[in-house]
């Protein structure tokens, strides 16, 4: 794991830790909480751009890579890692000659990433706005992306920056590249992404706190930036 886009703040020790209170999280080995703990902060003091109380399942993390051919895979992009449940999966098979590159932009989820994926290697956690992810890519000289794993909320992004992500898609992937959306709410998007996509298949995970799925879609249709 190398580098980091934005300032993250530096956890500071201290040296007289307070006892732990009843409104503070259950106590853990890592500092700032279990992940659940995490999430569910972010989830109440941000809402809309966190959209979910937990972090996905492993079932769900599965299902988001379910099929990726490792041998071929060159580049992953993970849009939206929140705590990670995805990125572990993806690390477990990253094989040496695939670059991974995760973008998270609330800078306390994104400290945990870095802290939880500290010295993995090929694996890049970006504290930034996916929204950009195409200058992520420039700046590490990364042409094209067989795979794009996106945790994001795109449903309720305004229209200009879901496009903006989805073009960007459009311009990275592969001829055979995918683009993986995962959702808590079943089915209700799918024309939404059928509006941009020509094959877009919905695989169902019932092992999830909501139940939900991925959205697994290839081929774009057209130019993006014209999807209303
Ligand atoms: C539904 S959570 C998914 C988290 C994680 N992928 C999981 O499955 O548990 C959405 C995540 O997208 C992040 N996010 C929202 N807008 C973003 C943006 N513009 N750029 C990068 N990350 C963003 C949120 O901070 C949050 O961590």
């Amino acid at each position: 794991m190398t580098t980091h886009e934005l300032p993250v703040a530096e956890a500071k020790t201290n040296p007289n830790p307070p006892r732990h209170q009843p409104d503070s999280p259950p106590p853990t080995g890592r500092p700032g909480g279990p992940d659940w703990w995490l999430m569910m902060k972010a989830f109440l003091t941000q809402g809309k751009q966190i959209a979910s109380c937990a972090p996905s399942s492993a079932a769900m993390a599965r299902k988001m890579i379910d099929g990726i051919d490792w041998d071929a895979a060159k580049c992953i992009v993970e849009l939206g890692a929140g705590t990670g449940p995805i990125t572990a999966q993806l690390v477990k098979r990253l094989k040496p000659h695939t670059r991974a590159l995760v973008i998270e932009l609330d800078p306390t989820l994104c400290a945990r990433l870095q802290d939880r994926f500290r010295g993995v290697p090929n694996l890049d956690v970006v504290h930034g706005d996916a929204t950009q992810f195409d200058k992520y890519l420039a700046e590490r000289g990364l042409p094209e992306v067989d795979h794009v794993l996106s945790g994001l909320p795109l449903p309720s992004f305004p229209k200009e920056l879901r496009n903006a992500v989805l073009g960007t898609s459009a311009r990275a992937l592969s001829a055979r590249g995918t683009f993986r959306q995962l959702t808590v709410m079943p089915l209700v998007y799918y024309k939404m992404y059928a509006r941009y996509f020509d094959d877009v298949k919905f695989r169902f995970v019932p092992w999830n706190l909501p139940p939900g799925g991925v959205y697994m879609c290839r081929g774009f249709r057209g130019t993006v930036a014209s999807v209303k």
